[in-house]
């Protein structure tokens, strides 16, 4: 059922029921609008309430349904919305829990509204790069001024119901039952004489509309970034102040280009990988989650201090256990110091801060820790300290407690195996800082429970990470395909290239930082060592020199004072190197490399397509169930730019065919033995299809 019809005393009550937060799509809109005129043509019915089921009043269009042909099939929001404004009836909106778009539009469209308190309220399109598209950029200025309309629709911000008390956008905003006293207003209004009022008949009314709009638009141009939507946003706003068939018609065109925008495409993309990443393909979403309610880390330092405040931010008491007691006591000292510094910037009072410190609990014991239902383990990566810490875990957990590792680099299956319960055995990869990174990679293990996984997903939902699962494989989705990215990064040096230039490139790309930068802040030591261990186990898997090369002059990077990069004190400026550059230039005349000029279209497509392969490949072996998953990891965790949406979709919005064209032409370049063109994304490319396709 998609719309229920109910008629109580002379009062229609038509309830959007389609869970889960009642999206607009065709379906529903078809049953709106036969409710609304049966309900107009039944003489018995003298007033119409509109109302949501479950939980939400109506979460806005429906984003899924967008670019298939639903999205252009009559009725249309527009329409719905239009013959509910004319309906000779009135109409009262009965509005609770979220209103948000298209589902603010709706209710803006009826006589009456009424909202229960702590509703949630917003016009987020612009977070989606659109514009609200049924009519919301027209009569929000109307229902509460042109100012306050204009924060919300550029913002995206979501505000609570009774923050917009004294406006014309609600008639009534209750405690109790918010459907009751819509009935209420409706029976009180069926009689009234007159036209019932309508929205798009108030003015907007500001005293220096002019000067205000070109303030709104000087900010917008200077914090929107490479993202068309906020400027339209204004643009459809300001049409506000012309006729409503006016505004309504710049609104229209407005959203109809930004629909077509590549970054409206990346960021709906973003909303629906995030939560699709939460769904795994064999466990099935009703599995029953294991309790957790008490948490305990293994190791206080930088990762375990991070993981541990995750945490405490969503209330869940945390016991921390270390080797020694001046490891525990500088790890909770951080921890400490990091709220204190949230206190001072105000994102955090004081009181929050004493409050989630009190949530934390320390010990040098197992026997302290027994009875926690996760235990994430979070100390040096070696395997013998992780085999003798999933021993004693193996001892002393209680049954059915989940036995985690935030290891990066060690398999997950043999830590299982230290213990008699690999099914209870998980990975949970936070990234560094693990208070502030999104990304949490959740790594399967050949004998981890379904029930272990799907309580994990659920759990980082609660402390706001962005969970993908990932197979056991050596770096598991994002290390894997980031180390064929360094890869090249490396033997464009030996080509032609500088740091800097590569790193230039691939930030004008949208990068948050390029390769040389963010090595120098990871420690060119850790690369050094995997390079190493690689060195031996596959011997094939092959690097440019000059990283070692670096390291043998000890420029381990930031820490070292010195790495691609020279680094002055106090200073996390990255200056370009004279020393490294002769060595780079030295090193390809010992090559014989005759240095060339390398485009930076040529840098951008060797480092973004080594991605896009390698994650072609990790699809194929299944270690990422879909292409949306490994965006998220990029968007996520490897500042991967948002406008595009993550490396997979770029490459379909770039179209296959041409990046399988760059990649076969890269394979005849310097070293091009790196470049095995996976086999599906050759076939998706012959078959003129894309990964998210
Ligand atoms: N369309 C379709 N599905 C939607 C949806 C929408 N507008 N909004 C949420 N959903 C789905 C989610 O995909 C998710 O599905 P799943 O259970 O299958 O994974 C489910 O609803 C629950 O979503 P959340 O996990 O986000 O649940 P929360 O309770 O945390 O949040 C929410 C609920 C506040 C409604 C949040 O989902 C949200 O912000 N949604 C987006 C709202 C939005 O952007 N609306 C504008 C749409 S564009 C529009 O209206 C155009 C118009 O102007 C013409
Ligand atoms: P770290 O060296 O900062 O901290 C490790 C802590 O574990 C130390 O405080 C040490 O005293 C403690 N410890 C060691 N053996 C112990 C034992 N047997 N019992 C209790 N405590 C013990 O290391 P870091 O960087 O926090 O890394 C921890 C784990 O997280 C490693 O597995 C690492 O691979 C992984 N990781 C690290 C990331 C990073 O950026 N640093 C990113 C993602 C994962």
């Amino acid at each position: 059922m998609t719309v229920q019809y109910q008629v109580r005393d002379g009062v229609a009550v038509i309830t959007l029921d389609h869970p889960p937060v009642n999206g607009l799509g065709l379906g529903i809109r078809i049953g709106v609008a036969e409710r609304l005129s049966q309900a107009l043509d039944d003489a018995a019915v003298k007033a119409i309430v509109l109302a949501g089921a479950g939980r939400a009043f109506s979460g806005g269009a429906d984003i899924r349904e967008f670019g298939t042909p639903g999205a252009l099939q009559e009725p249309s929001l527009h329409t719905v919305i239009t013959s509910i404004e004319a309906a000779a009836k009135p109409v009262v909106a009965a509005v609770h829990s979220v209103a948000m778009g298209g589902g603010l539009e709706l209710a803006l469209g009826c006589h009456y509204r009424v909202a229960a308190r702590g509703t949630q309220i917003a016009l987020p399109e612009v977070n989606l790069g659109l514009l609200p598209g049924a009519g919301g950029t027209q009569r929000l200025p109307r229902a509460i001024g042109l100012e306050a309309a204009l924060n919300m629709i550029v913002s995206g911000r979501t505000l609570k119901a009774e923050a917009l008390a004294g406006t014309r956008l609600f008639d009534e905003i209750v405690e109790g039952d918010v459907l009751e006293a819509a009935v209420g207003l409706a029976r009180r209004v069926a009689n009234q004489a007159g036209a019932h009022p309508r929205v798009r008949d108030l003015k907007v009314e500001h005293e220096n509309a002019e000067a205000y709009l070109g303030f709104a638009r000087t900010t917008v141009a200077a914090n929107a970034g490479p993202f068309p939507a906020p400027a339209r946003c204004v643009d459809a706003v300001a049409a506000s102040l012309k006729t409503f068939e006016q505004g309504i018609e710049a609104e229209r065109e407005g959203f109809d280009y930004l629909l077509g925008t590549p970054e409206s495409r990346a960021l709906r993309h973003a909303f629906l990988g995030e939560r699709a990443a939460s769904k795994i393909p064999d466990v099935s979403a009703d599995t029953p989650a294991r309790p957790v309610a008490k948490v305990a880390i293994i190791g206080a330092g930088t990762m375990g201090g991070g993981i541990v405040m995750n945490f405490l931010n969503a209330g869940i008491p945390v016991t921390l256990l270390e080797m020694k007691a001046d490891a525990l006591e500088r790890g909770v000292a951080t921890i400490r110091r990091n709220y204190e510094n949230s206190a001072k910037k105000g994102k955090l009072t004081q009181q929050e801060g004493d409050a989630r410190m009190g949530l934390l609990s320390t010990t040098l014991s197992y026997h302290d820790i027994r009875d926690a239902d996760l235990v994430i383990e979070a100390v040096f990566e070696e395997i013998g300290v992780k085999e003798t810490v999933f021993r004693t875990l193996d001892e002393v957990m209680k049954p059915g407690a989940i036995l985690a590792s935030n290891t990066s680099t060690l398999d997950v299956n043999r830590i299982a195996s230290f213990t008699k319960r690999p099914q209870d055995v998980v990975g949970m990869h936070f990234f560094s800082p693990a208070n502030v990174m999104r990304l949490l990679e959740v790594v399967r293990g050949e004998h981890t429970a379904g029930d272990v996984l799907a309580t994990v997903m659920q759990l980082a939902k609660k402390i706001r990470k962005v969970a993908v699962v990932s197979g056991v494989c050596d770096g598991f989705i994002g290390n894997r395909m980031l180390e064929q990215y360094s890869r090249q990064a490396g033997f464009l040096l030996d080509e032609g290239a500088l740091p800097a230039q590569v790193d230039r490139a691939i930030e004008k790309f949208g990068f948050a930082m390029g390769p040389f930068r963010m090595i120098d802040m990871a420690g060119n030591d850790i690369a050094w060592a995997i390079r190493k261990r690689r060195a031996i186990e596959q011997p094939e898997f092959n690097y440019s020199k000059s990283g070692d090369l670096l390291c043998e002059m000890g420029r381990f990077g930031q820490k070292a004072g010195a790495g691609w990069y020279d680094y002055k004190p106090g200073d996390r400026k990255a200056y370009p190197s004279k020393l490294v550059n002769d060595m780079i230039v030295q090193h390809s005349k010992d090559l014989g490399i005759e240095r060339r000029q390398i485009s930076d279209e040529e840098i951008v497509g060797r480092l973004v397509y080594a991605l896009v392969n390698e994650g072609a490949v990790i699809l194929e072996e299944g270690i990422a169930s879909k292409a949306s998953d490994i965006d998220m990891v990029y968007l996520n965790g490897y500042g991967f730019p948002k406008f595009r949406g993550g490396p997979m979709l770029y490459a379909d919005q770039v179209g296959l065919f041409n990046v399988a064209q760059a990649i076969r032409r890269y394979a005849r370049g310097y070293q091009g033995h790196a470049w095995r063109i996976a086999p599906s994304l050759q076939k998706l490319a012959e078959a003129g299809r894309g990964f998210n396709e």
